[in-house]
């Protein structure tokens, strides 16, 4: 093969490669449903795809955040999904607030998404809830969710179960933009995994497991804790009074199947194999114990190189720097096409 048919294969290939893009808040400390509903799924991937990550520190202030904290949750973060696996040769990975056009497709879209399609999204009504004083941007929040998706021609957005009506939003706004203006976007998917997509609360598997709840002692497993105090999370994880160790959707079983699909999805099992790991356990103390070793076991050299990552900044910023710069170079084309759809003047650019 000649190299510059070599080069036009590869250029094919990249071509038929599917977009993905997705995102994940630095607010509060990464957990274990982060990890299993989302980042894993990314970094087992990132081969495949045409992939973008993105730190989406616009979306983090719609809550107040301490400045301070913000500025170190965001480096946290990002040593954490090149721990967990991302490779800047193979993902973008970037800080949304690096790419002007994400603010920016957000007010275009906020112009043509009726304010009643974010008046039903649930997130907004549970966090609302919790705030004393709920800011617009709280409200806005899967308008600037929609852009960063469709700035990406993006053709599959994986998350957790928890983001499915945002991306459900996103596509419902591209299509509509597309009708009004002219077809500018890709109408993404939602890729959500069978099990991962929601891994529940250690101390209430009815709930969540979430960032927000993180700081609640025996609530989450965090990405930092450290074996000791994984172990006593997991030990303390509420189940019920039977013994049967079963995958359920009764909801009196939540915990015990909570437990299990977290095996599940860390040891890369099926279900019979996670069962058949299972029929020698004497009792929940023992589907604990297995339960928190694997997740030692996954954790542990992701902690090393997280704590690796953190003492070298100047690389981290290099490295975010990089991905700002890949992202802007697709972004930005797209929102010029954005504005001229639209009627804009685009200034002269030299
Ligand atoms: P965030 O930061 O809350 O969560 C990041 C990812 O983790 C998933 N996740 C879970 N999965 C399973 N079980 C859980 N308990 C659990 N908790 C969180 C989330 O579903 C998510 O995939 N709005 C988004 C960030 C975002 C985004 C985007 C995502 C902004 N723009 C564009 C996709 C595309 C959020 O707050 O994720």
């Amino acid at each position: 093969m000649t190299t510059q048919t070599q080069t036009e294969t590869c250029e094919a290939q990249t071509l038929q490669k599917r977009r993905v893009f997705s995102g994940i808040q630095p607010s509060g400390e990464v957990q274990l449903g982060n990890y299993l509903g989302a980042i894993k799924g990314w970094v087992e991937r990132q081969e495949e795809k045409v992939n973008f990550f993105c730190l989406v520190d616009l979306h983090a202030i719609t809550v107040y955040q301490q400045p301070d904290e913000l500025l170190h949750q965001t480096r946290s973060l990002a040593a954490m999904l090149f721990a967990a696996g991302l490779h800047p040769d193979k993902s973008t990975v970037f800080v949304q607030s690096h790419v002007a056009a994400h603010a920016e497709s957000c007010w275009v879209l906020n112009c043509v998404t009726p304010m009643g399609w974010l008046e039903r999204m649930t997130q907004f009504k549970d966090k609302s809830a919790r705030q004393e004083s709920v800011s617009a941007g709280l409200f806005d929040y899967p308008v600037l969710m929609a852009g960063d998706i469709l700035l990406y021609d993006s053709d599959e957005v994986p998350v957790g179960e928890d983001q499915r009506q945002h991306v459900e939003l996103a596509r419902d706004i591209a299509i509509r933009f597309n009708r009004i203006y002219g077809d500018a976007f890709v109408v993404p998917e939602p890729m959500i995994p069978d099990i991962g997509a929601r891994v529940m609360g250690m101390n209430d598997p009815t709930v969540k497991m979430s960032k927000s709840y993180a700081h609640i002692r025996g609530h989450a497993v965090r990405m930092l804790d450290e074996p000791k105090e994984i172990e006593r999370t997991v030990k303390r994880a509420v189940t019920d009074s039977g013994s049967e160790i079963a995958f359920s959707d009764n909801p009196e079983k939540a915990g015990v199947n909570n437990l299990l699909g977290i095996y599940k999805v860390i040891t890369d099992k099926s279900q019979p194999e996670v069962i058949a790991d299972f029929s020698d356990a004497r009792g929940y103390g023992e589907l604990k114990s297995r339960v928190a070793e694997v997740v030692i076991e996954a954790l542990t050299p992701i902690q090393k190189r997280y704590y690796e990552y953190m003492d070298d900044p100047a690389e981290l910023d290099r490295m975010l720097a990089r991905g700002a710069e890949q992202a802007t170079a697709v972004a930005t084309p797209k929102m010029d096409e954005i504005k001229r759809l639209v009627g804009f003047t685009l200034p002269q650019r030299s």
